[in-house]
């Protein structure tokens, strides 16, 4: 069982899908499976959905085959992310053929890019949802149980589903994923999110502290504060407003015993405040998520990314003064429009001058509707994309190994999520740099929610291997 919830979370963590899973299927009476793509803000929502639909007696299930309601919670931030959606619909689709009055739902950024279209394309999608409709769902499952196909792809100003509890699923009990807002302002040409998600609005402080509150004193022992931009949260309803350094330090203050972590920063506006905040707290992890997308300054400002190559570096740098060890991860696009050979390399320049501990790379896929989309034309070639593409993954690969490596023989505190994807004799979980680190169970009698220091013996690329030397 163990096993299974650690290949789910890694499942999670790299942006596959994933199925809930409820305590108690069989008691309730309908049942409904959910599968999501995307960014972890996809498979937050999903626990919001679920929380919905158990409130209308829905219990979710991990085998659709046997559920009355399938959804597919969806992302189109690549033309291959929107793919692998419908190679799964084809798979649904055998079975509900099998199975007249099986309802199917197409959830999140697809839905909302393509919305009552994806009904003509798509003839056994049911119910289209868009990110900000998820309160209807109900209604427009009725609708579909009558016959009727149903759509909802309305984007809100003011939805955050603020007062939801999300219903957590395929939890570790330890480590939890909490949004603080929705919708991104910033109108990168490359990107569909603000698109499919709307305009940004942030979510009601003081339920964000209730909800890690409550995850807390239910067991957990990690919180992810999640947002496209999570330095331009900001939260009023009367009086002093509550920035993004301030919300850090009430989740902080919540215990000494609940880590915060949070994504994704944007080089544009993270502040010293926020650095100062994470360096004052020792249960605020030393991570940062950081996107840059290109070196190159030319490049950037095509992107819309309003920071140059100097800005990028100038903001890592002041991460490593207030922070000497704090880890550092960050986004690349590779062959964006009118990208040169030139430009390509000053993205590999910048990725050895701030030597990531991770990245997750992409070579630039085209979104209709984008601005880039709309007015530039997509000119670097496939070929060239994929090549430029692998050298950064070359060079990434070879930062992460040596990141790794100068690991050895450091002690590192670490929150223990459960058993080691490979053993039960072992634990895995990771410390404040966000590293997955992996040792043996030994004597003590320790469980997932505690805290150990793991002094590190060797190392993969991406997992540090090591034993304990005192109970935290
Ligand atoms: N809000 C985050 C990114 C969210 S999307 C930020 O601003 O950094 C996650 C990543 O997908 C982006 O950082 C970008 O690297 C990648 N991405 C987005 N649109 C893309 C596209 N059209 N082609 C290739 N990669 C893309
Ligand atoms: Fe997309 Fe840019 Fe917003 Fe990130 S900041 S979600 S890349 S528009
Ligand atoms: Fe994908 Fe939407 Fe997230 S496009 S990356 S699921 S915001």
């Amino acid at each position: 069982m163990a096993e299974l919830l650690q290949k789910v979370i890694e499942e999670n963590r790299q942006g596959e899908a994933f199925a809930p899973f409820a305590e108690d299927p069989n008691q309730y009476q309908k049942k409904f499976y959910i599968e999501s793509y995307g960014c972890q803000m996809n498979f937050s929502d999903s626990e919001i959905v679920a929380s919905i639909l158990q409130e209308e007696g829905f219990g979710a299930t991990r085998n659709y085959e046997e559920a009355s309601l399938v959804l597919i919670n969806t992302c189109s931030i690549r033309e291959k992310a929107e793919q692998t959606v419908r190679n799964r619909l084809q798979a649904f689709k055998k079975i509900k053929d099998n199975r007249p009055g099986m309802l199917i739902g197409v959830l999140g950024c697809m839905a909302e890019r393509l919305k009552a279209k994806f009904l003509e394309e798509e003839k056994l999608v049911d119910i289209v949802v868009g990110p900000d409709a998820y309160r209807t769902l109900p209604g427009l499952v009725s609708e579909a149980e009558g016959g009727q196909k149903s759509v909802n792809v309305l984007l809100s100003r003011e939805e955050t589903y603020a007062d939801i509890a999300p219903v957590r699923l395929d939890s570790n009990g330890v480590t939890a994923f909490v949004s603080i807002m929705r919708g991104c302002n910033n109108m990168c040409t490359f990107c569909v999110v603000p698109f499919t998600r709307g305009r940004e609005r942030s979510r009601d402080a003081q339920s964000i502290v209730n909800e890690c509150k409550d995850l807390f004193d239910r067991g957990y022992r990690e919180v992810t504060l999640l947002g496209q931009n999570v330095d331009s949260y900001y939260y009023t309803s009367s009086g002093e407003g509550v920035t993004f350094d301030k919300l850090l330090e009430m989740v902080a203050l919540i215990s000494p015993l609940l880590r915060v972590r949070f994504s994704t920063s944007h080089p544009k506006d993270i502040t010293d405040d926020v650095l100062h905040t994470m360096a004052r707290y020792d249960n605020i992890c030393e991570y940062i998520h950081l996107p840059v997308q290109s070196g190159n300054t030319r490049i950037l400002q095509h992107m819309n990314r309003t920071y140059t190559r100097e800005w990028y570096l100038s903001k890592v740098k002041r991460i490593r003064e207030i922070m000497p060890d704090c880890g550092l991860s960050t986004d690349v696009i590779s062959g964006f429009c009118t990208e040169t050979e030139e430009e390509h390399r000053d993205t590999l320049s910048l990725m050895e001058i701030c030597r990531f501990d991770m990245a997750y790379m992409f070579s630039y896929s085209e979104r209709p509707g984008t601005l880039a989309a709309r007015r530039y034309e997509d000119d670097v070639e496939e070929e060239v994309k994929k090549r430029r593409l692998e050298e950064i993954i070359n060079l990434q690969n070879s930062h992460s190994r040596q990141s790794y490596q100068n690991d050895i023989g450091k002690t590192f505190k670490v929150l223990i999520e459960g058993n080691s994807k490979r053993s039960d004799q072992d634990w895995c979980g990771r410390n404040s740099q966000n590293k997955m680190v992996v040792f043996p169970k030994s004597t003590y009698n320790l469980s997932k929610g505690d805290y150990v220091m793991v002094k590190v013996n060797s190392a993969t690329s991406a997992t540090l291997i090591g034993e304990i030397t005192v109970v935290a």
